[in-house]
Order: C-alpha cells, then sequence, then structure tokens
C-alpha cells in the first residue's frame, strides 16, 4: 500500500521525508516522490520510477530540496501504471495546491469529467490529481479556505484516502484528512510528523495524535488544530507510543522477515503471559456468555488462523464456528443469528475488507471482537472489544511472528469459552495452559534445525509446482505453507484437504512434483499417509512433517505438543522453507513484487 510522510518544523525537510519513506517501504510500493516549500514559498516536487534508491539519487539525498515544510509518498499503483507522471506528489492545474493520497477514490471518473468541464487539466491517470484539482476548486469556488475546500472534499468523495496537502498560500501548514485509510501525526519540539504508520516517526517522536475517521486537521510546527467534516473544531489529546524502535531495525539479521521468525518464541509467550495470570485466561472484556456461533473474518493468512481456530474452537468449547474471507463476507449479506460474535484477525488492523466486515457486522447489530497486533488500530478502534497479539510491529510483508501470536491468542479463546460453556474442566484448562507454555519452546527447537531446511530448499530452487496436503489443523496450516510459498519465492503452491486431493486435482501430479504432507492429527494419521501413497505411486517426491515417522521418505520431525496446538509447530518448517528458497532465488524477501503489508484498498 502507498505510504504518506510530512514534516514541518525548523529542520530540513526533504531528509526526514526520505528517512521516513524508507521507514514504510515494506508497504510495498513502485515509485516514489517529495514536495518540498522552499523559502520562496515555492512547492518544488521530485518524483521518481522504482526505489527510493533512484529519488534519494535524484534528489541528492534530499540536499537538492531546501525547506523546513513538506510532504511525501511511496506509491503502490491503483489507477495508472507505475511510472513518474503518476507517481506522488501531485500539484493542481495553477500549481497552488499539492497532494500526496493513500487509498482510491471511488467515484474519481465522475468527479474527473466535472472538473474538466471547469477548465481543469489532468497530466496523469491517478485519482490522486482529480482529488488535487478538487480540493483546489473548492478553495476558489467557495473562499473560505483550506479547511472548508478539504470537507468539502470529503463530503463529495465515496471511497478511502488519507491525504497530506500543502497550500501556496498556508506556507506554513500542512492540511490532513483521512477516511479509512491509515494515519498518525507525531509531536516533537517545535516539529510536527505525519506517516502513514508508526515506524516512519519513531526515531523522531513517540507522542503521537490518532486522526479519526472523516476528521481533517491543520498542522503548523508549533500545534495541530482538529476539525470533523462538519469543520467544528474538536479536541484530541495526544498518546505515548511504547513500541521498541529496534523492532523496526534489522538488528543483524539479512532479512525482516528471519528476524521476525526467530521473534515467535518471544511473540508467542508475551502474547501467551498477557492474558494467563495464576493458572487462569484472563482477557480485559468479557465474552458474551449468550454466544451461540462465532463468525471469524479476516484476509490471507490471519484468514488461516482462523480456518485452525475453527477446529480448534469446536474440539475445545463445542460452539459452532464459520470462518469468511472478509472479502466475502462484507457484501454476501451474510445470515447473522442473534447470539453471534464476529470475531475479525487482522495484523495491521487496516485491511480493508476486515475494517468492512467489522462495520457489516455492527451495522446489523452483532458484537464484534477484534484481534489485532497494532496498537488503536482503524478495526482495534471500531470493534466492540479488542484483544492485542504482543508480537511487536512486524515490517516484512510476508507474516510469522503476527500469525503465530494470532493463533496462541486464539487458543486461550478457545479454552475460555470452553470453561465458561462447561466443555473444558477445571484440570484440562490446567492441561492446555501447561501445554501452550511449553510451545515457544517448541518453535526454538525448531528454529535449531533451521540448517535441514535450508539444504532441503537448495535441493528443490528449481520447483515450480508444489501441494501441501493434511486433515484438521494440518491442512489448515498447509493453507499458510503455501502462501509463504507463493508470496515470497514465486513459486505455484496449493493446499488441500488430503481426503480431497483424488477428487480431481490428482491428475496434476506428475513424476517429481513435490507434495509436502503434514501428519499431527493422530485420528486422520493413517488416512493422510494413505493419501501420500496414492500421490507417492504416481511419481510424487514426498516429504512429511508430522511427530512420528510414518513412512519412507524425506522426514521432518515436530515436537510432540497437544494436537489442537500443532500448527503452531508444523508451520515453523514451512515458513523457514518458504523464506530460504526465496534467498536461494534471489528475490526480495522481505518486499515481494506487486504485495502490500496492509491492504488498506479493496
Ligand atoms: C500474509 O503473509 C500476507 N502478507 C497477507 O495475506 C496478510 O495476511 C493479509 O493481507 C491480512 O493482513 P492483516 O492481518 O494485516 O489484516
Amino acid at each position: 500500500m502507498c505510504g504518506i510522510v510530512g514534516y514541518i518544523g525548523k529542520k530540513q525537510a526533504a531528509p526526514i521525508l526520505l528517512e521516513g519513506l524508507k521507514k514504510l517501504e515494506y508497504r510495498g510500493y513502485d515509485s516514489a516522490g517529495i514536495a518540498v516549500r522552499s523559502g520562496d514559498g515555492e512547492v518544488r516536487v521530485v518524483k521518481t520510477k522504482g526505489r527510493l534508491s533512484v529519488l534519494e539519487e535524484r534528489t541528492k539525498g534530499g540536499t537538492l530540496l531546501s525547506g523546513t515544510c513538506g510532504i511525501g509518498h511511496t506509491r503502490w499503483a491503483t489507477h495508472g501504471e507505475p511510472n513518474e507522471e503518476n507517481a506522488h506528489p501531485h500539484k493542481c492545474t495553477d500549481g497552488s495546491v499539492t497532494v500526496v493520497h493513500n487509498g482510491i477514490l471511488e467515484n474519481y471518473r465522475e468527479l474527473r469529467e466535472k472538473l474538466l468541464a471547469s477548465g481543469y487539466v489532468f497530466r496523469s491517470e491517478t485519482d490522486t490529481e482529480v482529488i488535487v484539482n478538487l480540493i483546489d476548486y473548492y478553495r476558489k469556488k467557495y473562499g473560505q479556505g483550506p479547511v472548508d475546500a478539504i470537507a468539502r472534499f470529503m463530503t463529495r468523495a465515496r471511497g478511502s484516502y488519507a491525504v497530506a496537502v500543502l497550500f501556496n498560500e498556508f506556507p506554513d501548514e500542512i492540511f490532513v484528512a483521512r477516511k479509512d485509510s491509515p494515519m498518525i501525526i507525531g509531536a516533537g519540539k517545535g516539529e510536527m510528523f505525519v506517516a502513514s504508520d508508526v515506524p516512519a516517526i519513531l526515531s523522531h517522536t513517540r507522542t503521537v495524535y490518532y486522526i479519526d475517521n472523516l476528521e481533517l486537521a491543520r498542522i503548523r510546527a508549533d500545534g495541530i488544530r482538529f476539525y470533523n467534516i462538519d469543520r467544528r473544531e474538536t479536541v484530541k489529546q495526544p498518546v505515548t507510543v511504547d513500541l521498541d524502535e529496534r523492532a523496526a531495525e534489522k538488528d543483524g539479521y539479512e532479512h525482516f522477515m528471519m528476524k521476525e521468525i526467530c521473534e515467535q518464541p518471544r511473540a508467542v509467550r508475551d502474547t501467551l503471559h498477557a492474558y494467563v495470570h495464576g493458572g487462569k485466561v484472563e482477557f480485559p472484556c468479557p465474552l458474551p456468555k449468550d454466544v451461540t456461533q462465532l463468525v471469524i473474518t479476516a484476509c490471507g493468512s490471519a484468514y488461516h488462523v482462523g480456518a485452525t481456530l475453527q477446529y480448534v474452537i469446536e474440539s475445545l468449547a463445542r460452539l459452532p464456528v464459520r470462518v469468511e474471507l472478509a472479502s466475502e463476507f462484507r457484501y454476501r449479506d451474510p445470515i447473522l443469528p442473534k447470539g453471534t460474535l464476529v470475531v475479525a484477525i487482522s495484523q495491521s488492523g487496516e485491511t480493508a475488507d476486515t475494517l468492512a466486515a467489522v462495520r457489516e457486522a455492527k451495522a446489523r447489530g452483532i458484537r464484534t471482537l477484534a484481534i489485532v497486533n497494532v496498537l488503536s488500530s482503524s478495526i482495534a478502534r471500531e470493534a466492540d472489544d479488542v484483544l492485542y497479539t504482543y508480537a511487536g510491529p512486524e515490517i516484512a510483508v510476508a507474516t510469522t511472528k503476527a500469525y503465530s501470536a494470532q493463533l496462541m491468542l486464539g487458543y486461550l479463546l478457545a479454552v475460555e469459552l470452553g470453561r465458561l460453556r462447561g466443555t473444558v474442566s477445571p484440570e484440562d484448562v490446567s492441561r492446555y495452559l501447561a501445554a501452550l507454555e511449553e510451545i515457544p519452546e517448541r518453535i526454538s527447537e525448531l528454529l535449531n534445525e533451521s540448517e535441514e531446511i535450508q539444504r532441503f530448499a537448495a535441493e528443490h530452487v528449481n520447483v515450480h509446482d508444489v501441494f501441501m496436503i493434511g486433515r484438521g489443523v494440518d491442512y489448515t496450516v498447509c493453507m499458510e505453507g503455501s502462501l509463504k510459498l507463493k508470496e515470497i519465492s514465486y513459486v505455484h503452491t496449493e493446499a488441500y484437504a488430503a481426503g480431497e486431493l483424488k477428487h480431481g486435482t490428482i491428475s496434476l501430479i506428475e513424476d517429481g512434483t513435490l507434495v509436502v504432507g503434514v501428519i499431527t492429527q493422530g485420528s486422520v494419521a493413517e488416512k493422510t499417509a494413505s493419501n501420500l501413497e496414492e500421490v507417492r505411486s504416481r511419481g510424487a517426491l514426498v516429504v512429511t512433517l508430522g511427530f512420528d515417522r510414518m513412512q519412507e521418505g524425506a522426514f521432518f520431525p515436530i515436537p510432540r505438543t497437544l494436537e489442537p496446538f500443532a500448527a503452531s509447530l508444523a508451520v515453523v518448517p514451512l515458513q523457514l522453507f518458504a523464506y530460504y528458497l526465496s534467498v536461494q532465488r534471489g528475490l526480495d524477501v522481505d518486499k515481494p513484487r506487486n504485495l502490500a503489508k496492509s491492504v488498506t484498498v479493496e
């Protein structure tokens, strides 16, 4: 997704903008640009296609742009191909207003026609150029100043946006507004910062303001004023961000992804210990007693967590659980009977589809619980209740530690729901919590075996088709292993319920096709072993992950744990396999092509 930064203060803006954009690279982008207001009041824009290094080169590290106020942007293309013309910042036709934008203006075509008819000229294919011209149009038409013009834009706009705006006539201010796309404002001493996410400002300040949906603000070096869409001023208190700045650094690892894979024991342990005290699960929010079913909604890896938790929660709490892709849930007019609890899982807390699913449930009077990793993110703020995972900032696009922390939090939800419903006895609570306490150590053991996986990845560096099969949580962990391999090594991979393979897909098995079998669920172990024999007999190269070796061929042992929690361990070799394959293919592990860390547009 796009990244936005802004600075106003006493220092030169350009180097600060470039540094902030670098901290947002993990969000994914294909072009970048900065705009800096120089001493003579002119706003100079430099923008380039490709990596930030091109922009840094073009601006000589920012030294070619002098001025103490500016905005910057990394663009993940939605409207218009990645090129300099479409890169942000964009100016209005007469150059008096400059904008950077993260989001999608859904009604940009009709607005563009209206502006063309009013004499505006467009140089790019972007929806953002419509935004900057529309703001200029309202400023000139009503003459009520920037807050009024931006509020009118917000009233007219359909879609999502986080915008930072410079007006030539207001040289000492940056104006911002947001709807659905993330943005925070950092307050320093005599300087202010704007960013899409905390890592971009953490090295400057920990004092931040969260601008809420449909709010705007005017930012000066010495202060900030907030307004709602009706232009009424609102008062906000700053909060202190207590994130560890090192979390946004690699700390000696070659990639953020490997650092975060190795942080999983801590992330899982911190999440466990946040909610377990004295042998009891203690959530800060009461779980509704009359809950009749859970609907878990999420995207990507968070959806895979939900798929795993469906098995675990139904097994422990005997409560019906549905899992729905948020992008489907939000549009399919779901049936949500009274007593349904919608659980939204999201690392970023900003995924547009998941946020929309929360809103859809709330609009129907259904209670919502968010499981989120980013403090005060949109989903965290809009759900009725929120349970945070304690994975810390996750920078690599491919999630690992947040996924594992979400699983751990989900297990605790299963245990607590089971206790409340009487399906989990006090003795079982102790047994489950004891097993969960050991998970971090078991993950560490697997991380110590990573060389085995590295060798296996080297043997298969040219693999182009992989199948991952299992039953129950072995199947849902294959979903996650398959996504990891696809998203960072670009290898076509399919996760399949082992019992489903022979209903068609087995026709794709050829000599040498790599099939990964996950077998930790005792009740179906023999079944999956048979399915693996079926593919082996058709030429497949079979490798198995499990507690016990069940057949010939490559085998990676998984340390034993209680079966409902096995996904937390089986996923580790699959993460490592994807990581090493990506490295050995020379790919951009942390910032895979076409991907963004948080999909804040639909
Ligand atoms: C996971 O590796 C991917 N980056 C992606 O599937 C991600 O899980 C998905 O976009 C959901 O993101 P969220 O957890 O921030 O909502």
